[in-house]
């Protein structure tokens, strides 16, 4: 449709660009030739009028800049382009040209301005800073401002960094169920998956009953994918999940969300230090390449949302993590000469006050805890020869907490179906877990770290909600 309206010169070089068409502006802006013709479509960010002129700004998703075009008043339908409106939506033909202005190298000097779509003055996104608590009433529109698109720029980048961070390295990637029937974590925080109402009666008259629900027993949106993701580590060695994860956990805080994403690498014959090896040079991998991939989106964090940004990312990379078993951090914890609000044990949940003060105050830099006291921690993890504590260890990050948490397995079917017992859990309904400690077990460890929270740190949000498209939060699904 609108190739047809153009020249023959200007369709050829869009042929050139066809597998480039989403990244439009992006190419122009990096590789430019000069005199060029170019075709952008994307949606008006301003436009002014000057004596003879327009000038529009336009970006079209790709990155972070726009590009300037210049409407001269001879081109057909110049009233029409004097009524371009922030948001409408507009394809460009015209010439690459260097800029004479302040502030952009390459403008394009319309040859043609084609109006898509024209946005009425009620678009929500004029020109101002606008709330993040706004934004998230207009979750469906944010990611056309700066700094949400490049939150989700990053998080594209981020997900293609982590499958080329695990393929390099010889791991294979898993599908792991989204529906399940074991609760991994034993924290009670599955959704229920059903095709019934509970309370309601069956046809035949009876009440509710999971036996007759579609799956036949009670089934829920899966917490983790790592029993599975182990089943497979015992097959293929090396491997990774990647995907969605769901907690019905009601905490309302600004790092937890109901449904979020979990990546989580699984290594046969792999033991706890050689587990926080990987899950340290996988933090660092990730910064890295958000750093060099992704600067100009990084510079917008740095100026608009967190100034000691770079300087909290570069002391991650170049500084070497704490290793420190859990019983020394609430030996420091106790000597603090703190009030915490949760007073500390041996035996208590670090809560987001202490992982703070052992990452920001006591150690400025990354924390890795092991040997977590075994009553805290799920049936899977290896137990540790004091046999009260176990072969865990949790990352915490300044400014986030904890972002991985991860343990070597309990291997021995013995212990493993000793510990099931002592938990009161249905041995029957992991028999083809227990199955992995029966035929050919082996050590193997694996960690589990949550994909906003990375982002969070990567970009120094605050709020899970604003690095998530559309975050679900206990009381919030609108969108
Ligand atoms: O520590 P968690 O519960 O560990 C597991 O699920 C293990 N099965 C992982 C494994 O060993 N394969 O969760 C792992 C990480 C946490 O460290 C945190 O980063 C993130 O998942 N996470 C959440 N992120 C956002 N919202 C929530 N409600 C989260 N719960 C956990
Ligand atoms: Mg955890």
């Amino acid at each position: 449709m609108l190739l047809q309206s153009v020249s023959a010169n200007l369709y050829l070089v869009y042929e050139e660009w066809s597998d480039m068409k989403r990244s439009k502006i992006r190419m122009l802006l990096q590789s430019p030739h000069p005199q060029d013709l170019v075709l952008v479509k994307g949606w008006v960010r301003t436009r002014r009028d000057s004596k003879g002129f327009s000038f529009i700004e336009i970006n079209d998703g790709s990155c972070l800049k726009n590009i300037q075009v210049i409407a001269q008043s001879s081109l057909p339908h110049y009233d029409d382009i004097q009524k371009l409106t922030t948001g409408s939506a507009v394809a460009i033909s015209g010439a690459l040209v260097a800029s004479q202005g302040k502030g952009q190298l390459w403008e394009i000097q319309a040859s043609d301005v084609t109006i898509i779509s024209l946005a009425p003055e009620s678009y929500p996104l004029q020109k101002k800073r606008h709330s993040d608590e706004f934004l998230r009433t207009i979750a469906h529109l944010r990611p056309r401002t700066n700094k949400y698109g490049a939150v989700f720029r990053i998080r594209s980048e981020l997900s293609y960094a982590i499958h080329r961070f695990f393929r390099d390295r010889g791991f294979y990637y898993i599908h792991s169920p989204i529906i399940t029937g074991s609760d991994c974590e034993g924290a009670g925080e599955m959704f229920r998956v059903t095709t019934l109402n509970p309370g309601d009666r069956l046809p035949d008259g009876h009440a509710f009953d999971a036996s007759r629900d579609f799956f036949g027993r009670e089934t829920g949106l899966t917490v983790s994918g790592q029993l599975s993701a182990e089943m497979f580590a015992l097959a293929l060695g090396d491997v990774y999940t990647f995907g969605p994860t769901f907690r019905a956990e009601n905490s309302n805080t600004r790092r937890h969300a109901a449904e979020f994403w979990m990546i989580e690498p699984e290594m046969a014959f792999c033991n706890l230090s050689e587990n926080m090896d990987m899950g340290e040079t996988f933090i660092r991998y990730l910064i890295d390449h958000a750093l060099h991939n992704c600067s100009e989106d990084m510079e917008l964090f740095a100026k608009f949302v967190d100034p000691s940004l770079m300087a909290t990312l570069d002391h991650i990379l170049t500084s070497e993590f704490v290793r420190l078993p859990y019983r020394e951090a609430v030996d420091i914890l106790s000597a603090a000469g703190r009030s915490f609000e949760y007073p500390v044990r041996f035996g208590t949940d670090l809560q987001s006050e202490h992982e703070k003060y052992l990452t920001e105050i006591h150690f400025k830099r990354p924390v890795i805890l092991y040997d977590y006291p075994k009553s805290i921690k799920p049936f899977y993890m290896r137990v540790n020869d004091d046999r009260q504590t176990v072969a865990a260890m949790d990352i915490l990050a300044p400014g986030i907490g904890e972002i991985v948490g991860g343990s070597q397995r309990e291997e021995r079917l013995d212990i493993l179906e000793a510990r099931m017992d002592e938990l009161g859990m249905n041995r029957a309904d992991y028999e083809w877990y227990l199955d992995s400690r029966r035929y050919g077990s082996v050590p193997h460890s694996g960690f589990g770290m949550g994909f906003e929270r990375l982002i969070m740190m990567i970009t120094g949000i605050t709020n899970i909600r604003d690095v998530i498209p559309f975050p679900r939060t206990p009381g919030n699904i609108e969108f």
